[in-house]
C-alpha cells in the first residue's frame, strides 16, 4: 500500500504540477510525462488489489474469527467511531493543554479510525474518479461528457488533500510525536515492547491482564537485520513524503497555474 500510494503521488504530482521544475526532473527519471501516466495506472491497479485483498480479508475474518458482521464492526476492537473516541479525543485536548491526565486509548485510537477510513473514502473519491479518467469512453455511455471535466477535478484535489493530509497530519500523528519520534515502526513488524504497549494502549493493556490473556500475544522481538531494513525502508518512504509535501507547498505559492 505505501508503495503504491508514494507512487500515486509521485506520478500523479508530476502531471498535476508539469510546469514545475521537479516535475521535470521526475518525468525524466520516469521515462517522459507520457510513462509517468503508465506507472500512475499500474500502481492504481496494485491499490485496487490491496483494498479488495483487504475487503476479502474482512470477510475471511468475520467467517473464522468473529462469526456474525456485527461481532466483527461493533465489538470492542471496533474501527467504528464511539462514545469512548470522543472522551477520548476531549481528553487529549485537555491533556494537550496541561488540564488532565493522557486518556487510556485502547486497541485503536481515533485517530487511527479516521486514518482508516480516510482511505476508504480515498477509495471511492480517487478511485472511482480515477477510472472516470482511465475508461473515459466506456463512462460517457452512461454520463455526460462533461463528468470528465469533473472527475478531473475531484481526483486532483482529492488527490492533494489525501497526501497533504498523510504526509502531514498523519506522518506527525503517527512518527513525529515525541513518543514515537524519528518513526513508529509497528506498521511493519506488528510488535512493540511491552513497556511501549503499555504506555501507548493502556486501556487494551489492562483489559488483556484482566483476561489474563496477555501473555498469548508475547513474542520475540524481530532480529535486529529486519529492523534495519524496515527502517531503512521507512526512512526512504518519509523523506520521499516531506518532499512531496515541499513540492506542493512550493507549487501552490509561487508557480500555480
Ligand atoms: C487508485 C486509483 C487511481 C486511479 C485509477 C487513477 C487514475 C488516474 C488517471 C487515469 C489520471 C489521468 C492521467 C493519465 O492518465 O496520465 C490520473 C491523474 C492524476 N492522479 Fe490518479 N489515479 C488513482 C489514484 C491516485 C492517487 C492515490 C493520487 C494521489 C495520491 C492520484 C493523483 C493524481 C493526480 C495529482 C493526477 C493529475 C491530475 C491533474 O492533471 O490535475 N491518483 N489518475
Amino acid at each position: 500500500m505505501i508503495v503504491s500510494f508514494i507512487s500515486l503521488a509521485l506520478t500523479g504530482m508530476t502531471l498535476k504540477f508539469s510546469y514545475t521544475g521537479w516535475a521535470v526532473v521526475l518525468s525524466r527519471i520516469f521515462g517522459g510525462f507520457e510513462t509517468a501516466g503508465f506507472i500512475h495506472r499500474s500502481a492504481a491497479v496494485v491499490m485496487f488489489g490491496v483494498f479488495f485483498t483487504h475487503l476479502y480479508d474482512l470477510m475471511r475474518r468475520k467467517r473464522t474469527e468473529f462469526g456474525t458482521w456485527k461481532n466483527l464492526i461493533l465489538g470492542p476492537h471496533t474501527m467504528l467511531f464511539n462514545k469512548k473516541d470522543l472522551h477520548d479525543f476531549i481528553g487529549n485536548l485537555k491533556w494537550f493543554l496541561g488540564l488532565g491526565p493522557r486518556p487510556k486509548y485502547g486497541r485503536w485510537t481515533y485517530w487511527e479510525k479516521f486514518d482508516y477510513f480516510a482511505v476508504f473514502w480515498g477509495m471511492f473519491a480517487i478511485g472511482s474518479t480515477g477510472l472516470t479518467l482511465w475508461f473515459p469512453e466506456i463512462f460517457t455511455l452512461i454520463f455526460p461528457g462533461w463528468l470528465i471535466n469533473v472527475a478531473t477535478i475531484i481526483h486532483s484535489d482529492e488527490a492533494l488533500l489525501a497526501t497533504g493530509f498523510i504526509f502531514t497530519v498523519h506522518f506527525f500523528n503517527t512518527h513525529l510525536r515525541p513518543e514515537k519520534f524519528p518513526m513508529d515502526i509497528v506498521i511493519f513488524t506488528g510488535r512493540m515492547t511491552l513497556e511501549e504497549f503499555k504506555h501507548d494502549k493502556p486501556a487494551e493493556y489492562e483489559a488483556l491482564v484482566k483476561s489474563g490473556e496477555l501473555e498469548k500475544y508475547l513474542v520475540e522481538p524481530y532480529q535486529p537485520i529486519v529492523i534495519r531494513t524496515v527502517r531503512i525502508f521507512g526512512w526512504i518512504a518519509l523523506t520521499i513524503g516531506f518532499s512531496i509535501t515541499v513540492w506542493i507547498v512550493y507549487a501552490m505559492l509561487f508557480v500555480y497555474r
